[in-house]
């Protein structure tokens, strides 16, 4: 069955979605230096070296990727904005080249006839509030709010949408737990701190927003399916699929944290962390879910809390090695929309695959496809699915994998930065179009 763009409501929203470290090229334009940029220069943390000084110069050549864009027939445009371009501090005095920039992003968004859907913060930390304990540190959740309040005084007049943090699960677990992402710590204390401040971090930020008269506030979360490896792996795969999604979505939804996995971490909580639970668990208008994919777990040789393994499964990877199957993601729509009661619209934040396919990425398109089907049949059973954000509009820098791995609708030529549409984009284009 082929796609047609009659399956999905008039109104139906079709985006595409970037971040500012993975394209912008953070040495321009006076951005602050990031805990990325330390994390990227320690041997070992990027798989080709790499880090997002020149990523694809979106900086300077913003205006031709919104064309793209638009010459694609995209209602809406998912970007964020870089903390430390904006204030290189992390707080204190802002860099008016930075606002200008973003200022000047907006406006040409709405200009070409879309949607500005915006981020507040994907990843992007300023040095200065990491040396003085990043996420550890709840001083940094209330900056994000002081961040976000100025960033509405700048564009907060055109925003279509707006959510805080992108994936708070990558921000708090993977960079604090497991290591992969920066800081590139592995601490069980750090980890409790950062999966909570980063939801104080949320609500500081939805609080800024309120205030200033901004509506049309979401959360965007990433969830992945969790398998037991074997029958005998049921508690690691539940233990994961605390860790990874519960944690965020009940908190936001019911203003709780799973039981399960606070009393397990709960030694390590801040001081006085019930007391942030209603401000974490504001009212939202709308939920971005970013799905991928979902793993097989078992329990880890130390068998000590989140010693979890992954294995490899029986299904099609991507070239990141990810296992592809649509059925996971109408499963986490329908999941979700009960989590939050069945009355919030739904967004589908990111999808996309890594390939090697280059121009021709048909296997892309299938794996685009798949999912967008996957996501009618959750709509037609009773989810408020409102639009449809693909990752990504160019390939990019794709964090510790570096610039090896491509999930771009345009493929980006990194020496000399000439953008090329895939075979994908012109299937999305002919889809939206209704051709
Ligand atoms: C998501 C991130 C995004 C990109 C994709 C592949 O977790 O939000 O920046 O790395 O994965």
């Amino acid at each position: 069955m082929t796609l047609d763009r009659k399956d999905f409501p008039p109104d139906f929203l079709f985006g595409a979605a970037t971040s500012s470290y993975q394209i912008e090229g953070h040495a321009h334009g006076g951005a602050g230096s990031t805990h990325w940029d330390s994390f990227a220069a320690t041997p070992g943390n990027v798989r080709d070296g790499s880090d997002g000084a020149r990523a694809c110069d979106h900086y300077h050549r913003y205006s031709e990727d919104l064309q793209l864009m638009a010459d694609a027939g995209f209602n809406a445009y998912r970007f964020s904005t870089s903390w430390a371009r904006v204030l290189p501090e992390g707080k204190g005095a802002p860099n008016q080249a930075g606002l200008d920039f973003y200022d000047r992003l907006v406006d040409e968004i709405c200009a070409k006839g879309m949607q500005p859907w915006w981020t507040l913060y994907h990843w992007e930390l300023p040095s200065a509030l990491a040396d003085s304990g990043g996420w550890r540190n709840r001083d940094t959740a209330l900056r994000l709010g002081d961040f976000a309040a100025l960033m509405a005084d700048k564009i907060g007049d055109r925003v279509q949408a707006a959510a805080p943090i992108n994936e708070p699960w990558c921000v708090a677990w993977l960079s604090h737990f497991l290591g992969h992402h920066a800081p590139g710590l592995r601490d069980i204390r750090a980890a409790t701190r950062a999966m909570h401040h980063v939801m104080l971090g949320h609500g500081a930020a939805i609080q800024a927003w309120r205030a200033a008269g901004i509506d049309q506030l979401g959360a965007v979360l990433n969830v992945e399916t969790a398998l037991p490896a074997t029958a005998a792996d049921t508690e690691a795969a539940c233990e994961y699929d605390g860790l990874y999604n519960r944690w965020y979505a009940e908190a936001i939804a019911s203003g709780e944290y799973p039981a399960d996995i606070l009393g397990a971490v709960e030694q390590h909580m801040p001081a006085g962390w019930q007391e942030d639970l209603k401000l974490i668990s504001q009212p939202l208008d709308w939920l971005g879910v970013n799905f991928y994919t979902g793993k097989r777990l078992a329990r880890g040789k130390s068998a000590k809390f989140g010693d979890i393994d992954e294995l490899p499964g029986d299904l099609p990877v991507t070239s990141m090695g990810w296992e592809i199957c649509p059925d996971w993601l109408e499963e986490w729509l329908l999941r979700l929309n009960q989590t939050f009661g069945e009355k919030l619209p739904i967004y589908v934040t990111e999808n996309g695959m890594a390939s090697g396919s280059g121009l021709q990425d048909s296997d892309r398109i299938d794996y685009l496809q798949g999912h967008f089907q996957a996501a009618l049949r959750a709509q037609k059973q009773g989810v408020d699915l409102r639009g449809y954000f693909v990752w990504s509009l160019l390939d990019n820098y794709e964090w510790a994998y570096g610039y090896g791995e491509r999930f771009g609708l345009v493929h980006v030529d990194f020496d000399t930065l000439e953008r090329t549409p895939k075979a994908s984009y012109d299937w999305i284009k002919a889809l939206i179009a209704g051709k």
